[in-house]
Parts: structure tokens; sequence; C-alpha cells
């Protein structure tokens, strides 16, 4: 009989339950798991206050004793990472190696975030470069906490979506109201407990749970609120911009991103990466390859090689290391199919057929995907490819861009030269050349643009993301 455990809400240094909970089951049997406060706004009003009395003093800490506390929540993570890891696979289905690697790349990224911080100098600039009756000033620029950061996650990585966003804002001399996702939060209320035993004083990180249909809004639009650091789907940041009003934002969103093989390209190498991109953790990452673009030549050819590659992959439960695993719920699963339906009847040629079993779909691929199919387009978050064939680079770069979408692209030939050519078209945040899309590692800028987001990520970038430019200057 498996243990349901009661989740609680970090807030003000303590660990606080709610009248109302919500049940956590498992995409892989629907046990239930545990349960998480459901907060009400009067709750979320007190965290607020508390993360608000917290920032005087800690943004006054000198940063060596914020990056020893960092130092020592990366220790804790990586000491608890089979624990952390077990509760994530049972609880989004995630397998159980990548789900130790999430949680021990956040370690890394805890850690990597504190030596970064230290590094934030700011700047000083004379001022003789105008007129001559500026020569006599001299700005000292820093960066300023901007306040109180409100940081939200996704379900597909509830561990370091987390983290990427609690680790710089502390380091920045923020303080953090921290909402997981629902379907998540079990996992991510460990990273909470993390940082509260690592030495974080009461109310610098607090933790706020409830839907987000229900407490959404009201959080988004809280006055305390000075920054939002939001990772999700484009419908959400959609919301979140609309109401957000003056209140800077960093929102990293949904994707549909191409792999553009051109005819020189290694197919075997190309073939790799591709289904590693499609199809890791059942293709549930914004970063996902989610369309193949490929001249005709070579088409037929790079077909085979990644149908057999498909057909090889493991399906089943996390806990058997399986890359293919129960998608995060019904809906999920229901849309996917739907997609996968659209483009059979609209004639697409099934390479590898999707089978469904409860929330498990196994992978699928669909060959001569046309324009016209909702799969050349919509973002599945699941295990199906479409492949879509072009005459040349020139059709492969038109269609990347006429997506509504822009986070990444990636391209596989042998000729760099046309490959950056080719990159610097491309309606995208980042290009790869001849690997699978990727956010890591996770020192690099991460961007999407149209759809897929605002602003940049990445440890240096996250970090000066949530700290404002302040400048005194000397007139001397
Ligand atoms: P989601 O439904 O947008 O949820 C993301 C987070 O927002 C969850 O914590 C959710 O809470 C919360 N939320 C929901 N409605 C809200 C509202 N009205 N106001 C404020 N917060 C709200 O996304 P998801 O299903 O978890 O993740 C999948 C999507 O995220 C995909 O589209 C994927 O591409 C995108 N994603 C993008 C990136 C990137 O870096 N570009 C990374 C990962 C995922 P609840 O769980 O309580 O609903
Ligand atoms: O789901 C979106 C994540 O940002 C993707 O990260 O490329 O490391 O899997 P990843």
């Amino acid at each position: 009989m498996l243990e349901i455990k009661n989740y609680m809400n970090l807030m003000n240094g303590e660990w606080r339950t709610s009248k109302e909970q919500i049940s956590i089951f498992s995409p892989l049997d629907q046990q239930e798991l545990g349960k998480i406060p459901a907060m009400t706004k009067d709750e979320i009003d007190e965290a607020m206050t508390a993360a608000c009395v917290a920032l005087q003093s800690w943004r006054e800490t000198p940063i060596v004793n914020r990056t020893k506390i960092l130092y020592k929540a990366a220790e804790l993570l990586d000491e608890r990472k089979d624990l952390i890891a077990k509760v994530l696979a049972k609880e989004i289905a995630k397998n159980f190696k990548s789900a130790v690697s999430e949680v021990v790349r956040t370690a890394d990224l805890i850690r990597y975030t504190a030596e970064e911080g230290i590094r934030i100098h700011g700047d000083v600039m004379k001022g003789d470069t105008f007129e001559a009756s500026s020569k006599n000033k001299l700005a000292i620029i820093s960066h300023e906490p901007m306040g109180v950061v409100l940081a939200i996650a996704p379900f597909n990585y509830p561990i370091n979506l987390a983290g990427s966003k609690i680790a710089p804002a502390l380091i920045g001399g923020n303080v953090v109201i921290f909402k997981p996702p629902t379907q998540g939060a079990m996992s991510a209320l460990l990273l909470a407990e993390v940082f509260h035993d690592a030495g974080l004083p009461k109310g610098v990180l607090n933790t706020v749970t409830g839907k987000g249909s229900v407490i959404g809004d009201y959080i988004i639009s809280h006055p305390a609120v000075n920054f939002i650091n939001f990772t999700g789907s484009t419908a959400v940041g959609k919301r979140i911009g609309e109401l957000a009003g003056m209140t800077p934002l960093l929102l990293e969103l949904g994707g549909k991103d191409a792999a553009i093989v051109l005819e020189d390209a290694d197919l075997e190498k190309a073939a790799n990466e591709i289904v590693q991109g499609a199809f890791n953790y059942s293709g549930q990452r914004c970063t996902a390859i989610k369309r193949v673009l490929v001249i005709d030549q070579v088409a037929d050819q790079l077909v085979k090689l990644i149908q057999q590659k498909v057909e090889s992959l493991k399906v089943g439960d996390p806990f058997d290391n399986a890359d293919i695993t129960p998608l995060i719920n019904t809906q999920a699963a229901d849309f996917v199919e739907e997609l996968a339906q659209d483009a059979i009847k609209q004639g697409a040629t099934v390479i590898v057929p999707i089978k469904r079993e409860g929330n498990l779909i196994h992978p699928g691929v669909f060959d001569h995907v046309t324009l016209d199919m909702r799969i050349a387009w919509e973002e599945p978050f699941g295990p199906i490819l479409p492949i879509i064939h072009v005459k040349d680079e020139r059709e492969a770069i038109a269609i990347n861009n006429k997506s509504e979408y822009g986070l990444q692209a990636a391209i596989f030939t042998q000729n760099t030269t046309k490959a950056l050519e080719l990159s610097s078209k491309l309606e995208v945040g980042t290009v790869h050349l001849n690997s699978k899309t990727q956010r890591g590692p996770d020192n690099f800028p991460f961007l999407g643009i149209k759809q897929s987001g605002v602003g940049v990520q990445g440890i240096r970038y996250s970090i000066e993301s949530m700290t404002k430019i302040k400048s005194v200057v000397i007139n001397i």
C-alpha cells in the first residue's frame, strides 16, 4: 500500500497546509500519490507579505553569503537525487534515469548560478563620450534586484525549470513566490525543502500551490509581484501577458521546432538525433523536434532510418527506463490522437502507427505530411513525428518561418558555410547544427521569439533579466 503524503507549502519559513487539498494521481496507474494544498486568496496574500518583508534583509545579504546557501542547496539536491527522482518518475511519468539527470542537472545549474552571480559586477562609465561639459561625470552602474519574483514552472521539468528561475532570482537579491505545476507539485515542493534546509532565511522563498486556472489570475495581477518568470504553454503565456500590465516578465512558451535535413547530411547521425530529439520524454519537451523538413532526394533513405530507430524505442514503465511512457493526462493523449487521426484522414503515409493504451501512446511516424494537416503546425507535446518533403532549402526555410512559433531549429548538413547562411534566415531563438534541438547547456542563452516567448533565459541571462540597472552619476 502506497503512503499518501500530505505536502505542505513553505510560507515565511514554515510548512503550512490549507483547508482544501488537491489529490495528485500518478499518470502511470492513476493511483493517488499525495495531496497538495489548494491555497486561498488570503493565504496567498500572506505568502506575498512574507516575501515583501524578507526582501529588505535578503537584498542586503552579502552575495558571498547568498552563494553559500546555493552551494548547500546544490549539495542537498545531489544527496537527495534518488528520492526526488522516484517522486518525479511517479508523478510525471519521466523515466527514472532522466529524472535523476533532471535533479543532478539542477544541482549543477544552482552551483553555476552561485559562481556566475559573484561575477555580476556592474560597470563604470566616463562621461567624456559626448559634449565636453559631461567630462566631469562618472556613472556607477549596478544590478539591483527586481524585488518579488513570481516563478511559475510547467509539469515537464518541475525541478529544473523551477531551479532555473529560483536560483538566479535569489542570487540577484530577489525574493521568490514559486507556483509549481499542479501535476509536478510534489516533486517541486521537495526542491523548496532543499532550499529551506540549505538555510534560506524565512520569507525569501515561499511556495503557492493551487490550480493555475483558479489562482493564476490572482497571483499574476497581485500588486506585490515585481517580476514574472513563466514557462509553459503559449495560451497561458498570452493570458499572463494581458494581465501583467507594466510588470516586467520573461516567458518561455511552446514551440514547433523543425529538423531541416539537406541532401549532403550524414543521414545516420541525423536520424539518431531526430529520434532522440522527437521522442525523449515521449515528446513532452518544448524543444522536442516536432517536424522534419527533408529534401525530397534523401527523404526515403532518412525515413527508413528513422523508422528502424523508432521501432526499437522502449515503451512502457518509467522505472524500466522506457523511452516512451504514459502522457501526463488523458486530455494530452486525446490531443495527440486527434492530430494523428487528422493526418491519417488527410492522406499522410503511416510509417510507424500509433497505438494507444490508456494514456500511453506508442510512438508514431507520419510521412508525406502536407501543409493542410494540423500536425504540420500544431505542437502535439507527445510522441508523434511528421515528416514533410521539400524540394530545396528555400522551401524548408519558408515553411519553418511560416510557423507561429520561433523557439529553435536544427540543420543537418556537412556544408558549414551553407548552414550558417541558412541559420541567419531562420526565425527562431537558436539554431543547432547537426544536433537535435535542446535547451542546454544551461549557461547558454535560451529564448523563443514570436509565440515562443519573451526575454532570455540561461544562467547569466536569467540573472540579468531578474535584476535592473541602477546608475549613480558622480559629478566630480
Ligand atoms: P501550462 O498549462 O501553460 O502550465 C504551466 C504552468 O502555468 C503551470 O504551473 C500551471 O499551473 C500554470 N498556469 C496554468 N494556468 C495559469 C494561469 N491562468 N495563470 C498563471 N499560471 C497558470 O503548460 P504545461 O502543460 O505545464 O506545459 C506544457 C507547455 O509548456 C507546452 O506548450 C510546452 O511547449 C511549454 N513549455 C515551454 C518551455 C520553454 O522553455 N519554451 C519549457 C517547458 C514547457 P497548473 O499546473 O496548476 O495548471
Ligand atoms: O520543455 C522545455 C524545456 O525547456 C526543454 O529542455 O531541451 O533540456 O529538454 P531540454
